[in-house]
């Protein structure tokens, strides 16, 4: 993160703590937020899109995508930056509210939202519900009409623009589970008939369209190309029915740095590219540029959080290469898939370092693994670690602020880790340790 830096003793410290401090208070595996990170990263995503938009929508409302990763406090600090808020689950909306998000200020996702999770939308006064399939707007409908409420809805439309890292695809077809296909099939496209239904539908306030292309992607083009085609559907309906939709939201997917080889643009780069080529569609279509947001998650949280670890049993083995054999070591932690699945569920990659001193020695080849009773149980793959990392030192690995704390579990019965901030040096516990009662709590038999 910005603030992590190396002490004149060799300890690495962020916003001005040593990690051993850090550590000594509340123990390992643990995650360190940078506050002041993150909160930076929310600025320049707001401030990147409302200039490069301004003249053409009035600008862009940015809602965090909190399933990277949400706590009181993370929801708290986004929307005091002036972000909106995405949620996908009643357990994520339960959290906003706990943090006093404003209900216009949220959005609801997800490909099979409950009855229960619906009625309390309906009931909070959502700012926007994103609707997955006609059988879901049919679900809405009915809520609305049975609880005498109004719905705030978009349509997530699924464009054929699959985007990741440098490169995207556009497909003519759509074979996954999100959203409404824009292809015709005999009757219109379920897209089209979704936006027919939705406008003749006294319950149902239709805001706009939605469309989410993938994740970790660092170039502007499969997000322009999106935009494009998003637009010309809007231009359709405007044609169509003689509504302008107000609103276009283009989803999240805005990729980071994990590892060296990761070379994200910046988010004013983004804007800017996305903006040329969102005026120059809209200056070719007979509608007004509907209202942008957009939803980064991992953009805002993923680089403010890193993973500290203790190190405890190496080993070295002989790999073989290029006919010959050349030692690897591995270096066990106290964590591994719990609290960072994403190297075993993506074949993520991720770099380690020797937080806790510095030494002379040289670096060897290493794998950083976990505790955990498998062998896919990686945390890094490849990283040159000091020849003489052993038994108590700390290990830190950056860029774990997103998709680790939000994907940890309970495997092997490990207790989920703390989650503390730091700040100008001060520290603040956001989420504590579990505890060996916290594992046997809802345990009947225990
Ligand atoms: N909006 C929608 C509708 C999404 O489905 C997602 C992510 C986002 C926004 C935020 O995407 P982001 O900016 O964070 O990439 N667990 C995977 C990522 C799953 C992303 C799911 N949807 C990983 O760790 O790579």
């Amino acid at each position: 993160s910005a603030h992590t830096r190396r002490s004149s003793s060799g300890e690495l410290t962020v916003a001005g703590v040593g990690v051993t401090d850090l550590v000594r208070e509340f123990g390992t595996p643990l995650f360190v937020i940078d506050e002041e990170d993150l909160r930076a990263r929310a600025v320049a995503f707001r401030d990147a899109f409302n200039a490069a938009f301004a003249d053409l929508c009035g600008g862009v409302d940015v809602y965090y995508a909190s399933k990277a990763f949400l706590t009181v406090d993370v929801a708290r600090w986004v929307t005091e930056e002036g972000l909106r808020l995405d949620t996908c689950s009643g357990g994520e909306l339960a959290v906003a509210r706990r943090a006093g998000v404003s209900a216009s200020e949220l959005g609801l996702h997800g490909n099979n939202k409950s009855i229960a999770e619906i009625e309390m939308a309906l009931e909070l006064g959502l700012g926007r519900i994103v609707v997955d399939s006609l059988d879901e707007l049919e679900r809405i409908g009915r809520v609305a009409e049975a609880t005498g409420q109004r719905a705030n809805i978009m349509l997530r439309l699924t464009p054929g623009v699959h985007a990741s890292t440098h490169e995207f695809i556009a497909t003519a077809h759509e074979d996954q589970k999100f959203g409404l296909s824009m292809v015709d099939d005999g009757d219109g496209s379920p897209a089209e008939r979704a936006v027919a239904a939705a406008l003749s539908h006294p319950r149902l306030n239709l805001v706009g369209l939605h469309a989410h292309i993938g994740s970790q992607i660092f170039e502007a083009d499969g997000f322009a190309v999106a935009a494009q085609k998003m637009l010309r559907f809007m231009a359709a309906i405007a044609d169509e029915h003689g509504v302008e939709l107000p609103e276009l939201d283009l989803g999240g997917g805005h990729g980071i740095a994990y590892t060296e080889a990761d070379t994200p643009r910046p988010a004013s780069e983004l804007a800017e590219a996305l903006a040329a080529v969102v005026r120059s569609t809209i200056a070719e279509l007979p509608i007004r540029c509907p209202r942008i947001s957009i939803e980064p998650g991992r953009a805002i949280s993923g680089p403010a959080g890193m993973t500290v670890y203790e190190a405890g049993v190496t080993k070295t083995v002989a790999v073989e290469h290029d006919g010959g054999t050349l030692p690897r070591r591995y270096v066990s932690v106290d964590g591994g898939m719990s609290d960072n699945a994403r190297p075993v569920l993506y074949g993520a990659d991720y770099t380690a370092t020797l937080a806790s001193r510095v030494t002379e020695t040289d670096a060897i080849i290493s794998r950083v693994v976990g505790k955990h009773c498998e062998s896919g149980d990686i945390v890094v793959r490849d990283v040159y670690l000091p020849e003489d990392v052993a038994a108590g030192d700390l290990i830190a690995v950056p860029a774990t602020g997103a998709y680790c704390w939000a994907l940890s579990s309970n495997y092997n019965y490990l207790a989920r880790p703390a989650v503390v901030a730091v700040r100008e040096g001060q520290t603040r516990l956001m989420i504590r340790r579990e505890t060996e009662d916290d594992l046997l709590a809802r345990d009947m038999g225990a």
